[in-house]
């Protein structure tokens, strides 16, 4: 099938890359003409494993390319997608200003009966008002083409897209048509090989199973910390208590990680733009506004835990903290709302210095902060602890899960571990002389090194 999507950011490209491995032709338009030409040439703007040599292979192939020209995707694509960003109002309410500038470009170009598939993070009631801006473009036109628009809300995971393109564990199709349901079957029929994983339902209810699910995942995870704190409180430790919760089947063993609080482009975002929607439906999402009100207090527990170390917050000032881990998960160099934005702020609030280390982020982490004399930014995790007093681990990167304890205890001056991800059992810290604070753990406890 011949398919034009609108947005080569993460979630345009990465769909675009998938069903074009499929064998669709797919053209991709951004109006970033720089991204574009850089696509042209195998250039891919965003870190995530397996994207460049896919992208590289499918364009070779002949099955994806890059325009920036709309007119041109219109008369390609018998299939539209609409992935363009959804970023959060000054309100939290997710800004449609892209989706429907591209709704209205649409529009303006439209020749044939097409199927507009809704690919972006969007309120409910969305497909309506792309509907709309479709059918006035059109009207300016003085014609009148007849044309679907579809609810295809995407999964994909940072750092696992293109295994999550590849094999999802259910395609959402909210459609009114009978005709536009046949046609996303055909779309995606070499993803659907073994058993029907495409669930068909109407538009508004597809939109609002995006927002559930991102929701519902951060729920358990700002739930999960709440818990950590009590066990904090209570002297007892979290990581028992989640291994005793996790093997109750209706539980379930993923997403109860407690840690330094949610980031990422989703579940902050969505779960405000869900709050959002809900009151202006008149109705107070309290579970939701809780589940915020937690990560946003967790985002800054780490620093909290090394005042309770240190005492208070003058005993920080001039000391240096090495950090390991930028970005808001492993795998990924996007630093949207990651919880290492907030302890750094707070270190520096502190008049501390800070060494960090981040596999990935590097380059994202200079673009945010700039050059400034309180941050140095290493190229391994060993040079991020000379001279540091302390470690603070944010993002758990593989590479930082088993360290050579001994070596931090000489590294280190002030010889202590904050763990925000809770990577190290407590006990295999302490023995090498170094104090050990987790999250929600009941042996975080300062020892006399
Ligand atoms: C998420 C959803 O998982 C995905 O289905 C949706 O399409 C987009 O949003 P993503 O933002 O890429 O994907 O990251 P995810 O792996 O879900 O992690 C989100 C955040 O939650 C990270 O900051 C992570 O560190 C944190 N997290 C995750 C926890 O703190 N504890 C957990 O148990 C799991």
């Amino acid at each position: 099938m011949r398919v034009s999507i609108f947005g080569t950011g993460y979630v345009g490209l990465v769909t675009g890359t998938c069903l074009a491995e499929v064998g669709h032709q797919v053209v991709c338009v951004d109006v970033d003409a720089a991204k574009v030409r850089g696509l042209e040439e195998g250039v891919v703007p965003i870190y995530e494993p397996g994207l460049t040599p896919m992208v590289k292979a499918n364009h070779a192939a002949g099955r994806l390319r890059f325009t920036t020209d709309a007119a041109d995707a219109l008369d390609f694509g018998e299939v539209i997608f609409i992935a363009v960003g959804t970023p959060p109002d000054e309100d939290g309410s997710a800004d449609l200003q892209y989706v429907l500038a591209v709704a209205r470009s649409i529009g303006e170009h439209m020749q044939r009966p097409s199927v507009v598939v809704n690919k972006s993070t969007v309120p409910v009631g969305t497909a309506d008002k792309v509907r709309a801006a479709i059918s006035e473009a059109l009207a300016n036109r003085g014609i009148d083409i007849p044309f679907q628009v579809v609810s295809n809300p995407e999964f994909l995971k940072e750092g696992d897209a293109i295994n999550d393109c590849m094999r999802p564990d259910r395609i959402v199709v909210g459609a009114q048509d009978e005709d536009a349901v046949a046609m996303m079957r055909r779309l995606y029929a070499p993803f659907n090989r073994n058993h029907d994983r495409m669930m068909t339902m109407d538009v508004r209810s597809a939109e609002l199973t995006k927002y559930a699910a991102n929701a519902m995942l951060a729920t358990k995870i700002s739930f999960m910390n709440e818990i950590a704190n009590i066990a904090e409180k209570v002297g007892a430790d979290v990581e028992m208590v989640r291994k005793g919760i996790g093997s109750d089947p209706r539980i379930g063993w993923h997403f109860i990680y407690p840690g330094a609080g949610y980031g990422g482009s989703c579940f902050p975002k969505d779960v405000q733009a869900l709050t959002r929607t809900a009151s202006q439906y008149g109705y107070q999402a309290r579970v939701l506004d809780a589940v915020e009100a937690v990560n946003d207090a967790q985002k800054g527990h780490l620093f909290e835990l090394m005042l309770r170390h240190y005492g208070n917050a003058e005993a920080l000032r001039g000391k240096t903290i090495a950090v390991w881990g930028l970005a808001f998960k492993p795998n990924t160099d996007d630093m949207r709302e990651a919880s290492s934005r907030r302890l750094l702020a707070q270190l520096w609030e502190a008049g501390a210095r800070v060494r960090a280390f981040d596999p990935e982020a590097r380059d994202e982490s200079r673009r945010i902060f700039g050059e400034r004399s309180d941050l140095v930014l290493c190229d391994s995790a060993d040079a991020a602890l000379e001279g540091a007093d302390a470690l603070a681990v944010v993002t758990e990167w593989k590479q930082f899960r088993s360290p050579d304890f001994a070596m931090l205890k000489r590294k280190l001056s002030d010889a202590v571990v904050f763990d925000g991800r809770n990577l190290y059992e407590p006990i295999d810290v302490e023995t090498q002389g170094l104090a050990y604070w987790g999250i929600g753990r009941g042996r975080s406890v300062k020892i006399d090194a």
